[in-house]
């Protein structure tokens, strides 16, 4: 070997044992998101688990509580064509959560989209009636339930029945193949054998852009208050409400609290059951939206702030709120894959979002105690 190959190689290995150094010191200094917020809410985040890697695993038993089954749990993979119920992957990802001390959340037994076309078709090729689609609804609900009673904590049982753009003056339910072969009163029903089928779990109400309109009290936010009082008015056994929170980086924080405080009004828990902030673009619950592209680098600092002031506003609140959950684990792992929306990059390096809300955390435990006793007080967390 000739002395410059020699000497490159050095260099090589020196900056390669700096690299694996600094990770090891980065990873040591690395505080866990779950730990900075215990005591507070649970801290979650949607994964299947199936093709993660060692390193995704560890991400997840390093900074969650819980977490939900990004799409295996819905009902068309569970039960694709009638009668036809498939639980492998769900079945392993709850496997793993529970030998690794990590919650699992239920997601979902009712829902307009991810919903086989079967359940409406009736034997003659004509539209299901009213009965058929009530009892296969009942049949799905007891079957996926059962199976996980005693190792979810809850389920959203009902997935966005509200439509987009109401003005807030009818509870707006959007025109889904459940609310045409049924009606309105399928909601209360599914909470009712949601109930029936596990005991113990809690159950919610989730959807996205309910917070709009809050605090003028109009559009989705007004709808969804109004649909929620039906509800418990007419004996659906309801938990909370999930407010999704797919948010972006000029969304209503205002709208924010305040729905957060009016569903607290009801006696009811609340939950940010599907968090992302997009660094770019638009966001909400819709399948399509605008973004993508080149993300200039300030977007990060903003993206940073926008989940530290929600993260206060969540810890203002956290006699109410049970569990904030984030719609995946990496920029990577995120259905906003082109938008950068979550705490950490694709390969797991935490970026500037990360940091801000570990520095909300500890800041907020820096409160002069006679606050949170008051708090305490006024409003005994009830779980
Ligand atoms: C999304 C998943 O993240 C995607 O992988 C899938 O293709 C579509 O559904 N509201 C919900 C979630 O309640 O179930 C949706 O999840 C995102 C919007």
């Amino acid at each position: 070997m000739n002395k410059r190959i020699l000497i490159s190689c050095l260099i090589v290995c020196a900056a390669a044992a700096a690299t694996v150094y600094g990770e090891d010191k980065a990873e040591a200094d690395l505080k866990s998101l779950k730990e900075a917020y215990a005591g507070k809410f649970l801290i979650g985040a949607a994964g299947d688990l199936r093709g993660y890697s060692s390193d995704e695993l560890a991400n997840i038993k390093m900074h969650y509580d819980i977490v939900t089954p990004e799409n295996s749990m819905k009902p068309q993979p569970t039960q694709p064509t009638e009668n036809n119920f498939n639980f492998s992957t769900p079945d392993a990802m709850v496997d793993w959560c529970m030998k690794n001390d990590v919650k699992v959340w239920g997601h979902t037994l009712l829902w307009h989209a991810q919903t086989g076309r079967w359940f409406f078709e009736g034997p003659d090729g004509q539209p299901a009636s009213r009965e058929l689609a009530l009892e296969r609804l009942k049949k799905h609900i007891f079957t996926v339930a059962q199976r996980y009673k005693g190792r979810v904590v809850g389920w959203d049982v009902v997935n966005e029945a509200i439509d987009d753009r109401g003005t807030g003056r009818t509870e707006n339910l959007r025109r889904s193949s459940w609310y045409t072969a049924v009606g309105p009163d399928v909601l209360t029903q599914a909470f009712k054998w949601a109930r029936e089928a596990d005991p113990d779990a809690e159950l919610y109400y989730n959807d996205y852009n309910i917070e709009q309109g809050a605090v003028a009290n109009t559009g989705k936010h007004a709808s969804s208050m109004m649909l929620l009082k039906r509800l418990i008015e007419e004996g659906a056994p309801i938990t909370g409400v999930g407010i999704q929170g797919h948010w972006h980086l000029d969304t209503n924080l205002a709208d924010v609290e305040k729905a957060i405080t009016n569903y607290a009004s009801l006696g009811l828990r609340v939950a940010i059951t599907e968090l992302d902030v997009t660094a770019t673009g638009d966001n909400s619950g819709e399948f399509n939206v605008r973004g993508g592209g080149t993300i200039p680098e300030e977007n990060y600092q903003k993206q940073a702030e926008v989940y530290r002031k929600l993260f206060e506003i969540f810890l203002r609140h956290a006699d109410v709120i049970d569990r904030v959950t984030f719609w995946g684990i990496s920029d990577t792992r995120s259905w906003r894959g082109r938008q950068n929306a979550l705490l950490f990059t694709g390969r797991l390096e935490p970026k500037p979002a990360f940091h801000a809300l570990i520095e909300a955390a500890s800041k907020n435990e820096a409160a002069p105690k006679n606050e949170s006793a008051a708090k305490n007080e006024a409003a005994p967390k009830t779980d």
